[in-house]
């Protein structure tokens, strides 16, 4: 894998731009491009199918110590203030940051990232080896974007753009409790947009400063939470390597005990072998973190004061800041048992713009295939599981009359009704197929002479290059069965 030849498909093919490109572009900021959206929605998508609508598909629940339920929630990016200070993220969501004075740098460092940054100053060297680094003290510099509610914008109108869509399901477990019929154990899902101000946005959309989460939170009973724990590394893990990471660049890794965030209590990574990283080095996809009751505990204690909010610190014995929860009632009656109690919760948090990227990465191949005039030549080709291709399908004619591309241009309209599908009549046949590999189109189904004889097509597989015949009455029925 070579990241730089994967960065430029994106880029040619329109996967993915730089934001605002023409303007010198945004750091931290990316825009997907026509092929990009189709394929970063498909991998939402396939989450939500898998994880929520038909989260109790029989197959894929091997593991699982109960049945469950799974039910969804879209809440607003901007959040009461107060749940961020109750969260924790409000005192606890930074990194540390490291400036270099020297002339002709003048560059941020994440401290703990000192070890693997380069120096931008030529030769490269690791900052702080050259005799002209000049680096400040660390720092704290709080992760959250702040924005301005109204038109006054005193402190008081300060509010936060989330950095996780997390607290958006914490702060509605009571309505969703009582709004639906959902007994524990069940899961609350949530896919949409995070931002966190990262010192040093990198490696393409790996570490951005504006992206998508995809997250469940799962309310289970304090004696099953550990089985609920296994379940979720295992079942999370899986679902990468079904949708095409190959297994040997995936790793499940368990946080060190000085690792772990402040409300965890264990949490384990699914990591994948990036091209961008060095050789053995593996970078996150998805956290899987048993965040206890610490959430649900602190949104419930104490008593919000509207006047004194967002404003209002209080001090605890230890000195450190002490926020005040919301006062209401966020424990859980099990009505069978008459038992009360506060649930505990499992977090699978993933990434959706690392999947899709992920995804792109390890999609990207090289092969030799022969050419119009059966020369071998090197082929590029994005292997996207089909669930996940952008286009699952690319209708060519072979020539543009004889009546082809009117028969072409039908069968490409009844597809379409399905799922995404390509019409190309322009070029020699096979510099459209090289077309159609290097998007990762799985199938393409050409119109020729034949079709206008015996009314069948080449249905063409993108992999292995294998072409069949297939009656186009039925060609529609065998992509679509293919494809899902
Ligand atoms: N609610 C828990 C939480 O947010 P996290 O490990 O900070 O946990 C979860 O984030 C996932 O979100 C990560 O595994 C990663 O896939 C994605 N993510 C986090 N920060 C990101 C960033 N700056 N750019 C792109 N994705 C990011």
């Amino acid at each position: 894998m070579d990241m730089e030849k994967i960065v430029s498909l994106c880029r040619r093919r329109g996967f993915l731009f730089q934001s605002s490109e023409i303007y010198g572009g945004l750091n931290g900021f990316w825009d997907y491009g026509p092929l990009g959206v189709e394929l970063k929605r498909n991998v939402k998508e396939a989450w939500w199918q898998d994880m929520v609508a038909r989260h109790d598909d029989i197959s894929t629940l091997p593991g699982a110590p109960a049945s469950y339920e799974m039910t969804g929630l879209d809440c607003s990016i901007i959040m009461h203030p107060q749940v961020w200070k109750v969260s924790g993220h409000y005192d606890l969501f930074s990194d540390r940051m490291v400036d270099c004075r020297a002339d002709g740098c003048k560059s941020r460092f994440r401290e703990d990232h000192l070890g693997t940054s380069e120096c931008p100053l030529k030769p490269s060297k690791k900052p702080g080896e050259f005799k002209a680094c000049d680096l400040t003290e660390a720092r704290e510099f709080n992760l959250m974007f702040k924005t301005i509610i109204g038109a006054m914008g005193t402190k008081d109108d300060e509010a936060f753009l989330r950095p996780e869509t997390a607290q958006g399901i914490f702060v509605n477990f009571k309505n969703v409790c009582d709004s639906t019929r959902v007994k524990v154990p069940f899961g609350i899902a949530q896919v949409g947009k995070s931002f966190r101000n990262e010192i040093t946005p990198r490696n393409f959309t790996f570490r951005s400063r504006e992206f998508e989460q995809m997250e469940i939170e799962f309310f289970c009973h304090p004696k099953t939470s550990k089985e609920w724990y296994q379940f979720w590394r295992n079942r999370r893990f899986q679902w990468y390597i079904d949708h095409g990471l190959a297994e040997g660049r995936l790793q499940l890794r368990d946080h060190d005990p000085d690792e772990l965030s402040h409300y965890s209590t264990g949490t384990a990574d699914i990591e994948y072998a990036f091209p961008f990283l060095a050789e053995g080095e593996f970078g996150e996809l998805e956290g899987i973190a048993h965040r206890g009751d610490f959430d649900l505990r602190s949104h419930m204690e104490g008593k919000l004061d509207p006047k004194s909010c967002p404003l209002e610190v209080e001090k605890g014995e230890d000195g450190k800041p002490l926020y005040k929860g919301s006062g209401r009632d966020l424990t859980y009656r099990d009505d069978q048992t008459n038992e009360r109690f506060t649930p505990h919760v499992i977090e699978p948090s993933a990434g959706a713009d690392r999947a899709t990227l992920a995804f792109l990465c390890e999609a990207y191949t090289e092969d030799e295939a022969p050419d119009d005039k059966g020369n071998m030549k090197t082929r590029t080709l994005m292997k996207f599981h089909p669930r996940l291709a952008p286009m699952k399908a690319a209708v060519l004619p072979l020539v543009k009359k004889d009546g082809m591309p009117e028969i072409a241009r039908e069968l490409y309209r009844a597809l379409k009704q399905k799922f995404p599908v390509f019409y190309d009549e322009k070029g020699a046949i096979g510099r459209r197929y090289r077309r159609q590999d290097e998007i990762g189109t799985p199938y393409c189904i050409t119109i020729d002479g034949d079709t206008l004889k015996d009314k069948t097509v080449t249905l063409r597989d993108r992999d292995s290059l294998e072409q069949i015949r297939v009656k186009l009455d039925d060609v529609v029925a065998e992509v679509e069965s293919r494809v899902r």
